[in-house]
């Protein structure tokens, strides 16, 4: 079979060339996109005259014919058609005759295949927003449950202060909503439509490239024909975008891969979320989690290898370009896979607070409440400071916790203590004071419980 710009050539592609440069084993995944984009361009130029009416008409039915036959797995694609446009088009013209080569009147792949890649990713942006909003629902349902729930709070990994469980997962909750806010900004630069752009200087034709906006539902065009065929900055933001999601998932699944081990014992994931061992029988493996934490970094490669790519390119549009797609395609499958795992592995994790709170109870978080006590009654707080210090020093030396220390042993560091200071020991208490806006305390945990519904409504 020919090629479709065979003419200007005397000899047949070397068949590695053939398969060096073809893009269809992976750019297939855009074959309805790429037909919704046609399906507008040829409507367009239908209706502007400058194809006839019943051209159009043939043309479009020619190619639902495709999209139905693509989706019952009828098409063989071809290698020597290149690429998904080339196939379809060559596709057309088997289905409705001569008539078919019409569709590509002032268009090019260039333009094509930047609209595809818009289409393709408006439509999958907005479902990874979904995702991302399904684990906010899922952090948000265990944090309602776990407003009184107390655990170590942790800087340096070291115990800091104790804090609400509830508190601990609404900052994850926070994180993945200014993922949504960043996912849900780029759809103003995914929205454009760069079609119309041509090979890269425009058409002669008398397009109307805001009718083809229309029938897209873009908001706008491309002002600029070369930086329309040559811009992939929405994919760049995209994958950056989707790395910083990355991120969070890792640090939640590091946080849960340290909690469910046998030192900390803070959660259990539930079985229907774990492995086995195929030879130490007592082994459950936080398989998910781990791999959550791995694949963290393919969505950063894919980054990466885009920017890579793409510096140093000369306008307009260069064949490297085509290295654009399998990144893509691979990060939004790994976004998907993530996300929607991770939303039942919350929600179905038991949370074992009474090992929470024996961990606060067997350590000296409370320290900087003894020191904050000084301070109410005068003292200022780096001499407060310091005396705490020699108290958790002397502490340590007697193998006691400040709560097992008496009132006369404290007396001995400072006369400000009084029998009051073993209220402000209990890390309930610990955790009630800190009601600051944004702090622990149980009463600003629920409201900020309340701000997160708003978001996610
Ligand atoms: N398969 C190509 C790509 O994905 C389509 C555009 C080809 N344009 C060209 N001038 N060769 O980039």
């Amino acid at each position: 079979m020919s090629k479709l710009w065979g003419g200007r050539f005397t000899k047949e592609t070397n068949k590695l060339v053939e398969e060096f440069t073809a893009s269809i084993e992976f750019d297939q995944q855009l074959a309805n996109e790429d037909i919704e984009g046609s399906l507008a361009h040829v409507q367009m130029l239908g209706e502007c005259n400058i194809i006839p009416q019943e051209d159009a008409e043939m043309i479009k039915e020619g190619l639902l014919r495709i999209q139905k036959k693509i989706a019952s797995g009828e098409v063989q694609f071809s290698v020597e058609h290149e690429d998904i446009h080339m196939n379809i088009e060559k596709l057309l013209i088997e289905e409705v005759g001569p008539v078919g080569g019409k569709l590509h009147t002032g268009r090019s792949r260039n333009d094509q295949v930047a609209t595809d890649m818009h289409l393709y990713l408006r439509t999958k942006t907005e479902k990874i927003i979904q995702y991302v909003n399904d684990v906010q629902e899922a952090l948000l349902l265990q944090a309602k449950e776990h407003v009184e729930t107390i655990l170590p709070g942790y800087t340096h990994l070291q115990r800091a202060q104790p804090v609400s469980f509830a508190h601990h997962l609404l900052a994850y909750f926070w994180m993945f909503q200014r993922d949504k806010e960043r996912l849900q900004d780029s759809l103003t630069r995914i929205n454009v439509l760069p079609l119309g752009a041509g090979a890269l200087a425009g058409t002669t034709f008398p397009i109307d490239r805001e009718r083809v906006a229309e029938i897209l539902g873009f908001d706008g065009i491309y002002p600029n024909s070369m930086d329309a065929v040559s811009d992939r900055d929405f994919i760049l933001e995209f994958l950056s975008s989707a790395s910083i999601v990355m991120t969070h998932i890792s640090r939640l699944s590091e946080e849960l891969v340290i909690w469910s081990s046998q030192e900390f014992q803070f959660v259990e994931l539930d079985d229907s979320f774990c492995t086995g061992s195929s030879i130490m029988p007592q082994k459950k493996n936080p398989d998910v989690p781990e791999l959550l934490r791995a694949k963290t970094g393919r969505v950063y490669g894919d980054l990466f290898g885009l920017l890579t790519v793409l510096k140093g390119l000369p306008l307009a549009y260069n064949k490297d370009m085509q290295e654009d797609k399998e990144g893509m395609f691979d990060t939004v499958k790994t976004l998907e896979g993530s996300l929607t795992l991770l939303a039942p592995m919350i929600e179905t994790m038991t949370v074992k607070k009474e090992n929470m709170y024996q961990a606060v109870k067997e350590d000296f978080s409370n320290a900087t409440d003894i020191a904050d006590y000084l301070v109410t009654k005068g003292l200022p707080f780096r001499e407060a400071h310091e005396v705490i210090g020699k108290i958790v020093l002397y502490a340590i030396q007697q193998e006691k916790y400040l709560v097992n220390l008496t009132l006369d042993e404290y007396k001995q560091f400072h006369s400000y203590f009084e029998e009051d200071i073993y209220e402000t020991l209990d890390p309930r208490q610990v955790v009630a004071a800190r009601k600051s806006t944004g702090g622990t305390s149980q009463d600003q945990v629920r409201q900020q419980i309340a701000l997160a519904e708003e978001k996610i409504k």
